[in-house]
């Protein structure tokens, strides 16, 4: 059954938040502990809609999957039955693509359908390609499905022609069992690709440099798993927080987040005015009525992530004068702006750049969300607005927040959700 959120805005958020395992170590890190040829265990898995998926598709690949309490999952990867992952099984869920490194390097071959169109664009997979090829595979597309075959990988130097997160960890994985060295130039360096490497080590692995320029990757013979690896803290939720925090005016401290992932997010929000504090493990955002006006690029790691393009527009939709966000990762990003605009939000776009003319107040409105964090951005637009804001699609945003309304009813938000 359809469901929406609805949302009584005008209320500043106070008080603490915990931010959940990282969505995107999680959907690489559960298809690479395919490696192993035994168990794993991994703590501080989120319970979101991409990891439910996942979990469902490597036990119809004959993985065994254990769920212990506080989000901690055991797989055992010991006897797989299966190399091919259908249309049906991975249609909504574009991480599948970690299937294809994962199996071929451990038992030579791997049939997964075609990661398709998504909700902001098209997303290419010819670096994932380019990688296995150089490893020695043979690559095919056929009838939406890639194969890929390998009698055995051999390490390789591989130049990524674009910073890809995806291709990055692709290789890596898909090198971990492969003889020799591979290094991966002009890699990209997201927090996740370090804590992919990490939990790969723990396993056996030999990987090196990963969240620098080179990653070196020495091949081992087995991974037989039997350690223990706990996900980082997810990157863009605590993204979400801090923005929501300064868009209701209120005072959240955000907890189990490491400030130094936070540092491109942390930075724009002092120029805007608000106040940024951090220690430890936790940043403390407390929001002004007065916002400077400021200009953001998306980039990759270290720059401003383009998953917070959409919730940073909502912030400076109400900053004073003109504000931009170029968009420099994916080009269709800006669907949620048509959304935004029935708030009240003055935003004009030119190609890959929205200018935002700052208002004093967006107002609720029915809404939906276009993609995951064109969602969130729509939740923290509804808890900024005054009156009653009604998000639909929130199945989109179950992809990847957990326990979203709990977390934020807790920071005294007025949010709940009804069935269609
Ligand atoms: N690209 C290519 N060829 C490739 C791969 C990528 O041209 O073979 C291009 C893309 O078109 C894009 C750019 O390179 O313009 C970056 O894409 P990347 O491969 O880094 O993205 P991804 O791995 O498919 C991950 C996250 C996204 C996040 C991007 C960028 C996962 C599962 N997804 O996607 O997260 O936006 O990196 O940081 O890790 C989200 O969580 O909401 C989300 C969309």
């Amino acid at each position: 059954m359809e469901e929406k959120l609805i949302i009584n805005g005008g209320i500043p958020l106070k008080g603490e938040v915990y931010v959940s395992g990282a969505k995107n170590a999680a959907v690489a890190i559960i298809p690479a502990a395919l490696l192993i040829n035994g168990k794993c265990t991994i703590e501080n898995v989120p319970h979101i809609g991409d990891v439910e998926i996942l979990l469902d598709i490597i036990k119809q690949l004959g993985a065994k999957v254990t769920h212990l309490k506080d989000n901690t999952i055991i797989i055992d990867a010991e006897k797989l039955t299966s190399w091919k992952a259908s249309y049906e099984m991975v249609k909504s869920l574009r991480a599948s693509y970690y299937l294809l490194g994962s199996l071929v390097a451990r038992i030579g071959k791997a049939e997964v359908s075609f990661p398709g169109g998504c909700d902001f664009g098209y997303r290419p997979i010819d670096q994932h390609i380019k990688g296995f090829e150089a490893l020695g595979a043979k690559v095919e597309i056929l009838q939406g499905q890639v194969k890929v075959e390998a009698e055995k990988l051999v390490g390789a130097q591989i130049y990524l022609d674009v910073v890809s997160v995806g291709a990055t960890i692709n290789v890596m994985i898909a090198a971990t069992l492969a003889e020799g060295l591979t290094t991966i130039e002009n890699p990209a360096k997201e927090p996740h690709i370090v804590d992919v490497a990490n939990f790969l080590n723990a396993m056996g692995a030999d990987i090196k440099g990963a969240g620098t320029d080179v990653i070196k990757i020495r091949g081992v013979k087995e991974l037989k798993g039997g350690a223990v690896h706990s996900i980082i803290p997810d990157q863009i939720e605590a993204g979400t927080y801090m923005i929501a925090a300064a868009a209701t005016c209120g005072d959240v401290t955000i907890r189990n987040v490491i400030p130094k992932h936070m540092e491109s997010v942390s930075a724009k929000l002092l120029e805007m005015n608000i106040d940024v504090t951090e220690n430890g493990d936790w940043i403390r955002v407390v929001g002004k009525e007065n916002l400077n006006k400021v200009n953001i690029k998306t980039l990759p790691y270290p720059g401003f992530p383009t998953d917070l393009h959409p919730p940073i527009t909502v912030l400076l939709s109400r900053a004073n004068g003109t504000s931009t966000v170029t968009e420099s990762v994916w080009d269709l990003r800006f669907q949620y702006v048509d959304e935004l605009r029935r708030m009240g939000a003055h935003i004009r776009l030119e190609g890959r750049l929205a200018i935002i003319e700052g208002v004093k107040k967006l107002s609720g409105a029915p809404v939906k969300a276009t993609d995951l964090r064109a969602g969130a951005a729509m939740v923290i637009a509804g808890l900024s607005a005054e009156g009653s804001t009604e998000i639909n699609d929130v199945k989109l945003i179950d992809r990847g927040y957990e326990h979203l309304e709990e977390k934020l009813r807790r920071l005294g938000a007025e949010i709940s959700r009804v069935r269609k």
